[in-house]
């Protein structure tokens, strides 16, 4: 299943609120449609917003490709703000945009049909490289997965949030495809349960061994379970190491130290930021309180209270054990190696 698309003058993406129950496509033309669908994470995970985020700017320049070239441009301008005033935290949605953007400057004599070819090019470019990356990162990730494992993983990191195979859950696919014995515990991943409505979706439809576990089972089930891992994704990586992810992350990294076992980031390269040397300069995304006080359906907390309810943590670097990127495995010091990564 492709989870987003480039079609004539469109883009097609499955409207990912809508599962684990109903497997529904949005077809639209129109960018404002696709900035609301990001909004409201119906289009989500850091890879694929980058993807997104190109088709989108296809979406809000297709109708000026015979206009004059200062309207062409002034449509670029204001397609790259409607898109990058979405959500903030996740690098690659940037990414995507500065090369797209990249494009213009290095082809400025071009009359704008030429340029949209090429726009249209660099997207498409960039869907095709992040599917090849998520391959890598699977093969990468895999050789540190034990022969027989039991994983937690947090959030959706899968082919719903990539345009391939996907970053954590791509390696845990990658192993599992290999022939390891790998069963995994999926968190549900509150407020919005990405991991109990699509990453639990996704195990069950590649057939690999899956529980769900509420959040705050982690601890217990680290303990008793006897888990050897935990591999999660990322939506920004600082140049020292820290590493911005669901909401939740954090305390699994913390959980990982006090038992003793690895704690793995999964991401490609174009979720690493390389003009922020911290995590104290990753801007995270706080969202709507109703999500946390109509979580199930119905309204589950008194009205008007006060909500904390941000969308992302950042871990930091000291207790990540190693990042995997579709170039390598990093490991600390991350200074040095993702330095080197960004070289590449
Ligand atoms: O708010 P979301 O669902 O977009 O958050 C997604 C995550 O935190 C993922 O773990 C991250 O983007 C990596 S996706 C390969």
């Amino acid at each position: 299943m492709k989870s987003i698309e480039w079609l004539t003058n469109s883009i097609r993406f499955v409207d990912q609120t809508e599962l684990p129950l109903n497997e529904v496509f949005i077809e639209t033309s129109n960018i404002s449609i696709l900035a609301d669908a990001i909004r409201t994470l119906k289009v989500r995970g850091a890879p694929l917003l980058g993807i997104a985020s190109a088709y989108g700017i296809l979406l809000g320049i297709q109708n000026e490709i015979h206009a004059p070239k200062e309207k062409f441009l002034s449509a670029f301008e204001n397609a790259i703000n409607v898109i990058s005033s979405t959500r903030p935290t996740a690098k690659n949605l940037f990414w995507a945009l500065e090369r797209m953007r990249n494009i213009i400057r290095l082809n400025s004599n071009d009359d704008p049909n030429t340029l949209f070819d090429k726009l249209k090019y660099e997207a498409l470019s960039i869907h095709e490289e992040d599917r090849i990356m998520c391959e890598n990162i699977g093969k990468y990730g895999s050789e540190l997965i034990p022969n027989v494992a039991k994983i937690i993983t947090h959030c959706n990191t899968g082919a719903l949030a990539t345009g391939g195979i996907g970053t954590a859950f791509g390696v845990i696919l990658t192993a599992y495809n290999s022939g390891k014995d790998i069963s995994v515990y999926a968190d549900e991943t509150r407020p919005l349960l990405q991991g109990a409505r699509l990453t639990m979706w996704e195990f069950q439809k590649e057939g690999i061994p899956s529980t769900l576990i509420t959040d705050n089972a982690a601890a217990w089930t680290i303990k008793t379970k006897k888990i050897n891992l935990i591999i999660v994704g990322a939506d920004r990586i600082a140049m020292n190491g820290d590493a911005a992810n669901k909401i939740g992350t954090y305390n699994l990294a913390i959980l990982a130290k006090e038992h003793n076992i690895p704690f793995y980031i999964a991401a490609p390269s174009s979720t690493i930021d390389s003009s922020i040397y911290s995590g104290e300069q990753i801007q995270i995304e706080e969202r709507d309180s109703s999500e946390v006080v109509n979580g199930f359906g119905k309204q589950i907390a008194p009205s008007n209270i006060s909500v904390f309810n941000p969308a992302f943590d950042v871990t930091p670097h000291h207790l990540i054990s190693a990042i995997i990127t579709e170039r390598g495995v990093l490991r600390a010091p991350f200074l040095d190696s993702l330095a080197r990564t960004v070289k590449q």
